[in-house]
This record gives C-alpha cells, structure tokens and sequence, in this order.
C-alpha cells in the first residue's frame, strides 16, 4: 500500500514515460520484454534478456521498496522511463491521468485463462502446491470480485474506455491477439512507441528474443528469483490460449461465462 500511496500522491509524469499497466497474470512479463526489446532499439549491445528477468529491467511501481533484490527504481531512472503497474487507472497518479499523451500499454487476457494463470502462481508461491487452493473456491472469489489490485472486470474495463476516449495516450492489448497474430500486435507496439521497425527482420529479431520458450529456457528464468524469492520461472508456465479447458468443470465454466457476459454487456469488448 504504502509505494502505491507514494505514487499516487508524488508520482510526477514525464512525457517520455512508457506506463505498461495489467491486472495479473494477463502476459505482463510478454509485454514487458517486447516493450523493453523495442525501446532498446538496434542497439547491437549486449542482450539484457539473457541476464535479467523482464520484471528486473521494468520496474513495478507499486513494489519498489517492498520486494527485495528490485531493479531501477521509477524515482530517480534516466529518461524515458519504461514502468509497469497492476493499479487499476482511476488510482493512477493526477499527474498522469491529467496527461493527454502520456503512454500507457494495457494487455488484457481471457478471465478463465487468467484466473488459472493466477491459481496456479499462488499455488505456487503461497505454498499451496501439495494440498492447491480448491479451484472452485477460487472461481467464487473471482465472481464474487475478489481479486488482487481490486476486481478483474473493473481494472480491464477502467482502462478499455479510457483508450476508447484517448487513444493516443492508451494502447489496449489483447494476450489472445498477440498469441495470433504477434506480428501485426508488435508492429502496433512499436507504431504506437513511435518506434516503428525499420524491417520485417528487426521485428522478428524482437519476437524471438521475446518468445515464450527462448524466454523460459534462459538461465535467468530457469534459476534466478526476484521479488522476494520468487523463482523466475514461475512467470513462464505454458503460455498457452485455453488452459482453462484442462481445469475449469463445465458448472465453473457456465458461472464465469454468466458473470463475464454480466460485466462486458454494451462495453463492446470481448475477451
Ligand atoms: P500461463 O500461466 O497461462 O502459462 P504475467 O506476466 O502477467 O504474470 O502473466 C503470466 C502469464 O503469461 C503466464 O501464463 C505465462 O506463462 C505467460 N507468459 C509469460 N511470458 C510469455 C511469453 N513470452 N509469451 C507468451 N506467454 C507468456
């Protein structure tokens, strides 16, 4: 609470930041090493993917102070700033809610995948993985809008007609849509950075580096931690579209889609 209080109430806007912002579990990491790949450049310096973690290189605003062994810290890092948040935008600081241009990237994800992306890391590092937290205790919390950084369909929709209203200031993302189409997504990206690739070889150069099983095999993700000890691997499952089916009984699944179709209905989004 307290570096998220800080931040809303000191947090001063640079118009060169890049604010990446998600709920959890909705391919952050996936989109903090593209961002980072793509703002580095053609730089042909060393590849910083292969000695940190993305969460290293991209700082969370609301952890710094909090976790240990953290990378830069969002006060005082050189311009421009590339900085991540699971704040949901009408806590976001003035400063930046005030900005017509500041950047923000949002990456949403289907809610049945993310809430078995998120069983499955607190499993893990909460120390439930002998006995896991009972999945469908897990769905009624999420119907019942409990949910980390405050309710799942709230934070996406926040940020959804905020980009709808300010296009230009926000670049809403789909995981799905990467996942198809990763090409034409990163090309976005990039446009939207005012970074656009020079070539198609430059943009595939970044998707590799990016790319789940590259990404998962590295040392660094294999057996470093951040974040209080959370092993770098726990952020590299499977990177899959549908894991839910492997999961979620029909009854959780006919619950989730109710309260989804409750929540999206005449928002025009779909997820
Ligand atoms: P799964 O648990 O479904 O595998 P976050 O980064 O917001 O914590 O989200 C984690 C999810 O993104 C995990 O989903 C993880 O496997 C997936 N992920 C991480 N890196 C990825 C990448 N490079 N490409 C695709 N998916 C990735």
């Amino acid at each position: 609470m307290k570096p998220a209080m800080m931040f809303q109430a000191t947090f001063k806007a640079d118009p060169d930041d890049v604010l990446l912002a998600s709920s959890m579990k909705t391919g952050s990491t996936w989109l903090k090493a593209l961002c980072f790949c793509i703002m580095q450049g053609n730089k042909e310096e060393e590849d910083l993917l292969v000695k940190d973690n993305p969460h290293f290189h991209v700082p969370i605003i609301e952890a710094v102070n909090y976790f240990t062994n953290t990378p830069a810290d969002p006060y005082t890092m050189s311009s421009p700033r590339l900085l991540h948040t699971h704040i949901p935008y009408s806590l976001l600081s003035d400063s930046i809610k005030n900005s017509d241009n500041y950047k923000i990237i949002y990456i949403a994800r289907n809610p049945k995948d993310t809430l078995i992306s998120m069983w499955h890391f607190f499993n893990y590092t909460s120390g439930y993985l002998e006995d896991p937290f009972p999945l469908e205790k897990a769905v009624e919390c999420f119907c019942n809008r409990v949910h980390p950084y405050g309710p799942f369909f709230e934070h996406v929709l926040e940020y959804w007609e905020e980009s709808k209203k300010r296009p230009q200031k926000i670049l809403f993302l789909k995981y799905e849509d990467l996942k198809r189409d990763p090409k034409k997504e990163v090309a976005k990206i990039a446009s939207f950075l005012e970074k656009p690739f020079e070539n198609e070889e430059d943009l595939e150069k970044v998707l590799w580096k990016c790319s789940f099983e590259r990404l998962k095999n590295l040392e660094v993700n294999k057996s470093g931690s951040l974040f209080n000890n959370i092993p770098n691997s726990t952020f590299f499952r499977k990177g899959i579209v549908g894991d839910w089916k492997n999961h979620i009984t029909h009854e959780m699944e006919e619950q989730l889609d109710k309260f989804t179709s409750l929540k999206l209905q005449g928002s025009g989004l779909v997820l």
